[in-house]
Parts: structure tokens; C-alpha cells; sequence
């Protein structure tokens, strides 16, 4: 399928979306918010899919929304805004958080407001080292609303986590993988690089077993210890009949054949 906003290309299992509205710094209009919807759900459909990695083209990762379709235009349409919203909010939350497949942004450039909600929920981060983040929003007036507040205050040490809402100050690359916003900083030219080998290690893993670590993990941040414990022996049972204890493979290559150490690499499975 092809989209208005978006590119999608599909090589060796991994799946790339870029962002394509170049010269507006891919900021998100409602017809991306839409774009986004439909491409994630043939994402998620795809068996040839393994992992997901979302980037910008040209200088920018995410400008945050379109300040003037997304706000502006729509500010004398509550019907409008608030289609526009839903869609934001179902690729975000209902699609890309919970997608059963790792994620991985690549964030290649600017990265402001409404980027950082999408940002959090990605599995992974890496940045160019010339990638600039910010909550801009206090700089124009609005608060960071649709998620971001409640994303950075959850990853974030508070101190950074306000320090970006209240300044509106950007900070580089090196300074947000400080504040664990990225797990790292890569130069401009290894960026791509360094993303395809973290997609090739996830990709050895057992497909099935990554799913329900991370559904389990999005799910525990919600329960208390009590009911953390009880799901997660709830889905370790539920993973056992799914996913026919391929376990045991592990296990016997561990302790019988001696063929490999789990501390230190993965485990040859077969379903
Ligand atoms: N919404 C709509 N359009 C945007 C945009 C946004 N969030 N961010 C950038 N653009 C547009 C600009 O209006 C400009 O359009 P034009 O060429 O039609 O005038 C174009 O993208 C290029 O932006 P420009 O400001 O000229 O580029 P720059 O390299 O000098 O600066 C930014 C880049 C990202 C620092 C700057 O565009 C900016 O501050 N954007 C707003 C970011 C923001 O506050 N986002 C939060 C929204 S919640």
C-alpha cells in the first residue's frame, strides 16, 4: 500500500516507515495521523514483519504536530480535531505501544512535542549525535498534552522531566540519552547502521516470547506487585500453551548438548 505522508519499505524482515513531509520538518497533519493507522495495521498483520523502525525524511525526525492543520485549521472544527485526535491517539496508543513486534525509532533530526508522545512508546531509541529534542509547547502557549506530559514524567527523572516542559529548551542528542529519553547516540552516518544490527539481534530472538515480554511489561507498569505477580504467571502459562514450551530446546542446548550459554546469546528454537 502506498500513503500521502509516509514511506514504507520492507527488506530482510524489518520494516521501515519514514515520515515523508520533508519540507514541513515532518510534523504530523491529520492525514498522517490516518497514514499512520492503516500502515501500522499492515505492520501488525504481516508475518514477513519482524521489526519496526520508524524514522524522518531529510533533516527532521518529527516536528510534533502540524501547529497549523492539526491545531490551527481545526480549531473552529471540534469535530474535526477531534477525528484528527482520535486517529493520533489510536496509532500511538491502540497500535504502535502494543504493537506484538519491537520497535525502533531512528531519530535522524528534530524532535519536538507531539514526536516525543510516539518517541516513549517505541521499544527502543537510538539518535544521531545531531538530532535536537524539545517540549516546545510552552513556547507558543499550550501545554504538552495528548500523552506527553504523562510519557516523559513515567520515563523520565522528574528534575529532567519538568526542565522540559517548563523551559521549552532544546537539548541535544548526547544530553537525551543522558536523560534515558534514547538509549544512545550514534554519529549521523552509523545511524542506520547501528539500528539494522539491533533489529538483526531482536530478530534471532523467538518472535512469540518477545510479544509477551513486552505485552507483559506495558501491562505490569499499570498493576501493583499483587497483580503483577498473578499476570505474569497467568501469561507465562498462556506462553507455554502458545508457544510450546520452546523453553525446554533452551534449556537441553544449555545443559545436555553444552551447544550454547543463555547468559550470553540466544537459544536455536523451533516451534
Ligand atoms: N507544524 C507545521 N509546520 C511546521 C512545523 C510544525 N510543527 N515545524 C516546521 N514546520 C514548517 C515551517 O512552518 C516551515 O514551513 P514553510 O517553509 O512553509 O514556511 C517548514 O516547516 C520549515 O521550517 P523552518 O522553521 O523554516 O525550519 P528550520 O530548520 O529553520 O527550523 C524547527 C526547524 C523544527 C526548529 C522549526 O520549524 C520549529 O520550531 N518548528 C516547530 C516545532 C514545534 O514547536 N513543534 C511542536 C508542535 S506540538
Amino acid at each position: 500500500m502506498s500513503y500521502e505522508t509516509l514511506l514504507v519499505d520492507k527488506a530482510d524482515e524489518i520494516t521501515t516507515i519514514t515520515l515523508n513531509r520533508p519540507r514541513a520538518k515532518n510534523a504530523m497533519n491529520p492525514q498522517m495521523h490516518l497514514d499512520m493507522c492503516a500502515a501500522l495495521a499492515e505492520v501488525e498483520r504481516d508475518d514477513g514483519c519482524r521489526v519496526l523502525v520508524i524514522t524522518g525524511a531529510g533533516d527532521s525526525f518529527c516536528a510534533g504536530m502540524d501547529v497549523k492543520e492539526y491545531f490551527y485549521d481545526t480549531d473552529k472544527s471540534p469535530g474535526e480535531r477531534a477525528a484528527a485526535r482520535k486517529a493520533a491517539f489510536e496509532w500511538m496508543f491502540g497500535r504502535l505501544r502494543v504493537l506484538p513486534k519491537p520497535t525502533i525509532a531512528a531519530v535522524n533530526g528534530w524532535c519536538f512535542g507531539g514526536a516525543f508522545a510516539w518517541l516513549s512508546v517505541c521499544d527502543f531509541a537510538i539518535a544521531s549525535e545531531n538530532a535536537k529534542f524539545g517540549l516546545s509547547e510552552v513556547n507558543w502557549g499550550i501545554i504538552p498534552a495528548g500523552g506527553v506530559t504523562k510519557l516523559v514524567s513515567t520515563l523520565l527523572a522528574p528534575r529532567d522531566a519538568l526542565y522540559l516542559v517548563m523551559t521549552g529548551r532544546p537539548v541535544s542528542a548526547r544530553k537525551a540519552a543522558e536523560m534515558r529519553l534514547v538509549n544512545e547516540t550514534v554519529a549521523p552516518e552509523k545511524l542506520r547502521e547501528t539500528v539494522l544490527d539491533l533489529a538483526a539481534e531482536l530478530k534471532k530472538k523467538n518472535p512469540t516470547v518477545l510479544a509477551y515480554c513486552k505485552e507483559v511489561f506495558r501491562v505490569d507498569q499499570t498493576l501493583s506487585l499483587e497483580e503483577a505477580l498473578a499476570f505474569e504467571s497467568a501469561k507465562w502459562m498462556e506462553l507455554d500453551a502458545v508457544g510450546k514450551k520452546t523453553w525446554h530446546q533452551g534449556v537441553e542446548q544449555f545443559k545436555q548438548e553444552r551447544s550454547y550459554r543463555p547468559g550470553l546469546e540466544t537459544y536455536r528454537w523451533k516451534s
